[in-house]
């Protein structure tokens, strides 16, 4: 299934690009966004996405729109070097659309579903570790920990001691192989989903570094935008919607609307570097939802760059979950 962009016309309305505009859609996929951007204005449009497979649609959109566009194969964490690389010292708009696209889904060759029975691969590039490294080589722990962490799994230690078990006897490769196992150590009863989604969400968001490349990108964006550019996010769980609205959240507040980030007692003059586009996320609309159930869970938040010094921030840590450089060392 080709697919199909969610929320488009918000999203082109939220950046509210102007002819002459750079804008970098970080998250390319399909083309879906990049095409309606550069068809509306007379804009220039640098595409980025990690996923190779993608090319066949980047190079529809060069052959249609000229030296109008560009592409790059690059985690959206290597957005400042990929606009340095265009020759742009800033851009007005930067938009993200994150997580898997239909394709990655569709594809049981690339191992993220536990519907389809494929290699338990899981990565939207083609470099580092795969799914099948983590759970083959990680300790008991550090499977509990992804797992609770990036996939909010009540039974997280049992589905990790399950794996350590079943790996003494043969390595897991496959994604019918894990899903088989969760459904014996999980399942039981009723569930409204089925019993390997959370474990596989928690392996996807592990092993393409999700949480850690959305905080890097929102950082360089924040240094990237020119004073009244726009930064409008897509995000599809809550996990990410909430790194989204605590970055928006701490750098839209300023100091007399009582902000719970300025310790008391001490004199902090913080201006604030964007300001919000609603206070609220934008939901899809019941037509859009009914046309493409997948959109259901998709949260817009958009925020205007102000004029002032981008935050310092320092990098997300998550307890007893080992960097991908640690897992690779382990493989
Ligand atoms: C939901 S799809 C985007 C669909 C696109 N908006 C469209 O209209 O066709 C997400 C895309 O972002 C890419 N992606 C996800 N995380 C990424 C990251 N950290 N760096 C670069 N690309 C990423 C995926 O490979 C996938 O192709």
């Amino acid at each position: 299934m080709i697919h199909a962009p969610v929320m488009l016309d918000e999203v082109c309305t939220a950046l509210d690009l102007k002819a002459g505009a750079r804008v970098v859609d970080c998250t390319f996929g399909a083309g879906g966004y990049s095409r309606a951007l550069l068809g509306r204005e007379d804009i220039s449009l640098l595409a980025l996405d990690r996923d190779p497979t993608v090319r066949p649609h980047a190079e529809a959109l060069a052959a249609e729109f000229g030296d109008r566009f560009a592409f790059t194969q690059t985690p959206f964490s290597g957005l400042e070097a990929a606009i340095a690389g265009q020759g742009w010292d800033g851009v007005e708009g930067v938009v993200l659309d994150i997580g898997v696209s239909s394709m990655q889904i569709d594809n049981a060759d690339r191992g993220f579903s536990f519907m389809r029975d494929g290699p338990l691969d899981m990565r939207m590039g083609d470099t580092g570790p795969t799914a099948a490294d983590a759970v083959n080589h990680l300790s008991a722990q550090a499977l509990s920990a992804i797992f609770r962490t990036f996939g909010e799994e009540r039974g997280a230690r049992r589905a990790a001691a399950a794996i350590v078990n079943a790996r003494a006897e043969a390595p897991l490769q496959t994604t019918g192989a894990l899903a088989d196992l969760m459904v014996q150590v999980l399942g039981g009863g009723w569930q409204k989903i089925h019993p390997a989604t959370r474990v596989f969400q928690a392996l996807r968001i592990y092993i393409n570094d999700e949480l850690g490349e959305l905080h890097r990108a929102l950082l360089a964006a924040e240094r990237m935008l020119v004073p009244a550019g726009r930064l409008v996010v897509v995000a599809f769980h809550s996990l990410e919607d909430r790194i989204v609205k605590q970055f928006f959240r701490v750098r839209s507040e300023s100091p007399s609307q009582g902000s719970r980030h300025v310790p008391v007692g001490e004199a902090i003059v913080f201006t604030p570097t964007f300001s919000m586009l609603g206070r609220k996320a934008q939901k899809p609309g019941a037509e859009e939802v009914s046309a493409n159930p997948r959109a259901r869970s998709a949260r817009l938040r958009a925020g205007i760059r102000q004029n002032a010094a981008p935050m310092a921030a320092p990098p997300l840590i998550f307890r007893d979950i080992p960097d991908l450089d640690t897992l690779e060392a382990l493989i």
